[in-house]
């Protein structure tokens, strides 16, 4: 335990505008600061922080705390490690009160990947094959190897055993660490004779890492498995340098790979980060979001960059960014376009780098044979659904830009195409499905004023414990900070968790018909096996009549589906 006096020397020597201010970008607002909320989805700010009082309260999700909370929060780390990790910033020395058996585990975490490391860097500088492949092959200087940190996992390495044995890890923890795995033969490092790549988090702390064969061979990278201190999903390769960047050009790029964002870096750009190996999640989008709003998508120019660049345009549109779109002409990717033609073939290409509006004109239009009826038909469609779904969120100057450039691709007429875009939608439609019902109703009534009334009224049976607690909280005071504050612990865990996981709708109005129509086919559900249950024990009289009913009730549900 620290004790209470510990905690509050290291909180005063902290100011918690400083220490929020290098996770997100706050502006001053009389004697507060304000800023887009980190913990949920919005368009204006609601989020506040107090310099006179040393905390933080978001009025629109109603998260809330100090200092450490914060760090906690974004963080995705426990009270102590979000503690250890301010008190070393403070300049307090913690390691009396903690004894080594009682170290975190996010300290024992990173030093294990820390040693480990270092351990492959050592490694790198003995082998000779290894090393001719990063400097041959990939063109790295010796600098640069070290910059980045390259190393390499030797054949039937132990390394992360001896690791483990020097930290006094058990075997459970070293399984958790996500770089080995069990063989009849013991434990084995997944990255055996693969060049590694430390990942880091936010911190500058290795987190994981990742592993190429050299040359050729399948499958050409592997991952530390996701952890509790990494996940695919929200880390992005190189933040912790580009952070800085990011913010001062008031610009991210976003890449696809290790190597296209370290060849990003080398040619100077180094407010490039990448994804590891997907497209961009809503988790990714919302902590840039909180950087900058100005990105630029370099994925590689292949077919799977190409469709990972449009599912990417549909999440960063709902958060507000503005988008280009690189295009590497004949080359694949980021890097291999630097390894032929350096920083000047770089630099030329971002700077043709397209509207998001010309890449997905120009996306649908390769798909697309315009030279027929129905390829045309096709086309304008999807450009159609395109101007819908970027309706909500851009000027109608954009849809314009968009129809104009659709126009003078296809040759249809702009008025043509603006029909398409004005008419109900048909084709895509956003896929949902695996958002719950109870997450949906949550999401729209803390996220949109006027559907509230609505979802007051919603029949209470077939709503989760939580919503229900929610809704009911919020009828008897009307008003949403008081429902926050009164909410049990464990359903305060569960808004908070909606609201930072659901995605943004592109249509609201759409969502709240489609959550009627689910609730009201699982309230016809649960009348069916009410009366399949009566059924078993009906006379035949009974019989007759519940069986006209359970087909009413079938009915009613199949025209529900349809839609
Ligand atoms: P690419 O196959 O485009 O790799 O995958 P690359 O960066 O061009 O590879 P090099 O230049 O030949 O070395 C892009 C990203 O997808 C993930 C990795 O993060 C990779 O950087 N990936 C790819 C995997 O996780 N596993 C794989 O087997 C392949
Ligand atoms: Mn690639």
């Amino acid at each position: 335990m620290i004790p209470k006096d510990v905690i509050e020397e290291i909180k005063s020597r902290l100011d918690i505008v400083d220490v929020i201010s290098e996770y997100i970008n706050l502006e001053r607002v009389g004697q507060y600061y304000r800023a887009l909320c980190p913990f949920h989805t919005e368009t204006r700010p609601s989020f506040y922080v107090s310099p006179k009082l040393q905390r933080y309260k978001c009025f629109g999700c109603g998260a809330n705390g100090d200092v450490i909370k914060f760090v906690q929060e974004m963080e995705n780390i426990s009270f102590y490690e979000a503690l250890e990790k301010l008190a070393k910033r403070a300049g307090v020395d913690l390691s009396k009160y903690s004894k080594t058996s009682s170290k975190s585990g996010y300290s024992i975490y990173t030093t294990f990947y820390k040693k480990l490391k270092d351990l492959y860097k050592k490694e790198l500088l003995k082998n000779k094959k290894a090393l001719a492949y990063l400097k041959d092959k990939r063109r790295l200087s010796e600098e640069e190897i070290s910059h980045f940190e390259f190393g390499y996992s030797p054949l039937g390495s132990k390394l992360p055993i001896i690791i483990a044995k020097e930290l006094n890890l058990s075997l459970e923890m070293l399984m958790k660490t996500g770089v080995v795995f069990r063989t009849t033969k013991g434990i084995k490092d997944i990255f055996e004779d693969r060049i590694v790549i430390p990942i880091k988090n936010e911190s500058g702390d290795t987190i994981a890492f990742g592993g190429r064969v050299l040359d050729e061979g399948e499958p050409k990278y592997i991952n530390s498995k996701d952890t509790k201190y990494f996940s695919k999903s929200r880390t992005l390769f190189l933040l912790d340098i580009a952070k800085n960047y990011i913010r001062r050009l008031d610009m991210v790029i976003v890449t696809e790979g290790y190597f296209d964002a370290i060849a990003l870096h080398r040619a100077g750009f180094e407010n490039t980060v990448a994804v590891l190996g997907t497209a961009l999640t809503q988790q990714h989008a919302m902590r840039l979001s909180n950087l900058s709003k100005n990105i630029v998508l370099a994925f590689d120019s292949d077919e799977a960059g190409k469709k990972a660049a449009i599912r990417s345009i549909s999440v960063l549109l709902s958060r507000g960014f503005n988008i280009l779109v690189v295009d590497y002409r004949d080359y694949k990717d980021a890097d291999s376009l630097y390894t032929k033609e350096g920083k000047d073939g770089i630099e030329k290409v971002f700077e043709k780098a397209m509207s998001f509006e010309e890449f997905i004109v120009n996306y649908y239009k390769e798909r697309y044979d315009l030279s027929t009826p129905s390829g045309v038909e096709s086309f304008a469609s999807a450009i159609g659904e395109w101007g819908k779904r970027i309706a909500p969120y851009t000027s109608s100057v954009r849809v314009e830009a968009l129809v104009k450039y659709a126009s003078e691709v296809s040759g249809l007429s702009q008025k043509d195409l603006e029909r398409f875009v004005r008419s109900p939608t048909v084709a895509v439609q956003e896929d949902r499905k695996r958002v719950g019902a109870d997450e949906e109703i949550a999401y729209l009534f803390f996220n949109y004023e006027d559907t509230r009334e609505e979802i007051l009224n919603f029949p209470r049976d077939v709503l989760g414990n939580c919503i229900k607690e929610i809704l009911d909280l919020y009828k008897n005071t009307n008003n949403l900070n008081q429902t926050m504050e009164n909410l049990s612990k464990e359903c305060s865990d569960w808004i908070f968790n909606v609201l930072k996981d659901t995605p943004p709708p592109s249509d609201y109005q759409r969502i709240l018909r489609d959550v009627k129509r689910r609730l009201e086919l699982k309230k016809l559900t649960k009348r069916l096996k009410e009366i399949d249950m009566h059924l078993n024990s009906a006379t035949d009289e009974e019989r007759h009549v519940l069986l006209k009913a359970r087909m009413d009730i079938v009915r009613k549900m199949k025209s529900l589906q349809r839609g």
